[in-house]
């Protein structure tokens, strides 16, 4: 998807710009694929659940899909046009539209800290996609069937407090990340996406369908979708609009580098919002799957991380075809956080092409070793440092491991800010009628609204989020 040089699909759309001899998509569904196999990945299956269980439901959903609404499809919209007009990388991409109009070079650093946030969240990113790994192989090896509910959460356990074997599936997730990000995203990856990702949106709904034969589905879905505000708190409001940016990749470049070859008379509006739904429809799916049996199995909605490694192993115990249905599901887990983490690795490798003149073979190897080394704090965080809290001094980041640091850091302050000055950036700095051409809504309403929200909303809701939560 991104070494898109090497794909015969592309490059045969014309282009009218400056870049003209820049790759490009061979049609808009083929960048929507791209484009959601990095939006849909753990963040969608793994992390939404359990974040949605830590905050208390429903009141939280809302705040989570006003900040996609409101924020997130603005900004995706903003950084695909940011892309597609830079034509190269983020940070040239940024470096070219600032001195087309005449601005600031401090604006590469939108790329710069895309960059830097890209590597860190790669570093935890990967230990989750371990743990998915290890997890087809207890599905493929019957250990969840009919397992109680206990024993099942004492895997979970019991794989979190062993370094040795965390580590060696956070180093196969990697490996595979590298190999594929060496040799470039071929298209015969591409056509893997396009099939598995059909595959997993429809095993999600073979997993409600389980979840509706429970008697808790309706506990379920009241948890979702009856907001109870007096469960919100203000730090609830800021996971929200950070995992607003999280799943849909947003705030750090990616889109802006997919942007890039995106053909002229595609509708940048059109396929954002296609994207955008496509991802929020994934993570309610995977709502909707996991908390029915949350409540049938008197679990905790709040159990943390490991949530759907403690629920859906329990549906898979019991549900007939259990066995097939659950190795399938943690293996089309992996490949959408594969589709993911390929989107993280790949601003590293090309600022390592950009910058330093390394191979790209070589940044891969360089930069997927370095993420490697650092994953193993999230390993250890987990087991024997997880009483280590290495800023406990502030009270914000109390009884918070390395772990929960980089998670916090990246995707409630780098991603924000990130996507606000991307915001700014095409609200207020961009020409007008770049953005106009960009858009190509026409320069009526429609227009006059989005580039509203994007001068005045989403930057004021950023902030607000951001100065409410210093407080
Ligand atoms: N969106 C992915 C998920 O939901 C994670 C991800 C991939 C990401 N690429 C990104 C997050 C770039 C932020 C920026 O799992």
């Amino acid at each position: 998807m991104t070494e898109l040089t090497q794909n015969p699909a592309i490059g045969s759309a014309a282009t009218d710009d400056s870049n003209a001899g820049h790759p490009m998509w061979s049609s808009r569904l083929a960048f929507i694929l791209a484009a959601s196999g990095s939006a849909v990945g753990l963040g969608n299956i793994w992390k939404f659940p359990y974040i949605t269980g830590e905050n208390g439901g429903g009141a939280f959903v809302l705040v989570y899909l006003l900040c996609i609404a409101l924020i997130g499809i603005p900004i995706m919209v903003a950084e695909v046009a940011i892309g597609r007009r830079g034509g190269r990388s983020p940070i040239n991409s940024m470096r070219q539209l600032a001195a087309r109009d005449g601005l600031s070079k401090r604006w590469v650093w939108i790329g710069g800290m895309g960059m830097i946030a890209s590597f860190l969240i790669l570093s935890f990113y990967s230990v989750i996609g371990g743990w998915a790994l290890s997890y087809v192989g207890n599905s493929a090896g019957g250990l969840f069937v009919g397992a109680s509910s206990d024993s099942i959460g004492a895997l979970f356990g019991n794989l979190l407090s062993d370094p040795y074997t965390l580590l060696l599936w956070h180093s196969v997730f990697m490996v595979l990340v590298i190999m594929i990000v060496a040799r470039g995203v071929s298209s015969g990856m591409e056509k893997a996406i396009n099939i598995l990702m059909p595959i997993l949106f429809g095993l999600l709904l073979v997993m409600v369908g389980y979840a509706m034969s429970t008697d808790s589905f309706a506990a379920g879905f009241q948890f979702l979708f009856t907001p109870d505000f007096s469960k919100l708190t203000t730090e609830g409001v800021l996971t929200a609009l950070g995992h607003a940016f999280f799943t849909l990749s947003l705030g750090m470049g990616v889109m802006m580098a997919y942007g890039s070859y995106l053909p002229k008379n595609v509708s940048i509006v059109k396929t954002a919002f296609t994207v955008s739904i496509l991802d929020t429809a994934v993570a309610l799916l995977a709502g909707l799957a996991i908390f029915p049996l949350v409540f049938a199995n008197g679990m905790e909605a709040g159990a943390g991380p490991g949530l759907i490694f403690q629920t859906l192993p329990i549906a898979f115990g019991q549900m007939p075809g259990g066995v097939f249905f659950g190795t399938l599901f943690f293996i089309l887990l992996v490949v959408a956080a594969v589709t993911s983490a390929i989107s993280l690795l790949e601003p590293v490798v090309e600022w390592f092409e950009e910058q330093k003149g390394i191979s790209r073979r070589k940044g891969a190897l360089i930069g997927g070793l370095s993420i490697w080394a650092l994953g193993i704090t999230t390993i250890l965080s987990l087991n024997e440092w997880s009483g280590f809290h290495p800023l406990g001094m502030f009270e914000r980041f109390e009884g918070k491991t390395i772990f929960d640091l980089l998670d916090y850091v990246t995707a409630n302050l780098m991603m924000p800010l990130g996507g606000l000055f991307i915001a700014l950036f095409v609200g207020w700095f961009m020409s007008k009628q770049a953005a106009e051409n960009e858009l190509s809504i026409g320069n009526g309403f429609a227009f006059k609204l989005f580039m509203f929200i994007l001068r005045f909303i989403t930057p004021a809701a950023v902030l607000v989020v951001f100065v409410y939560n210093l407080m």
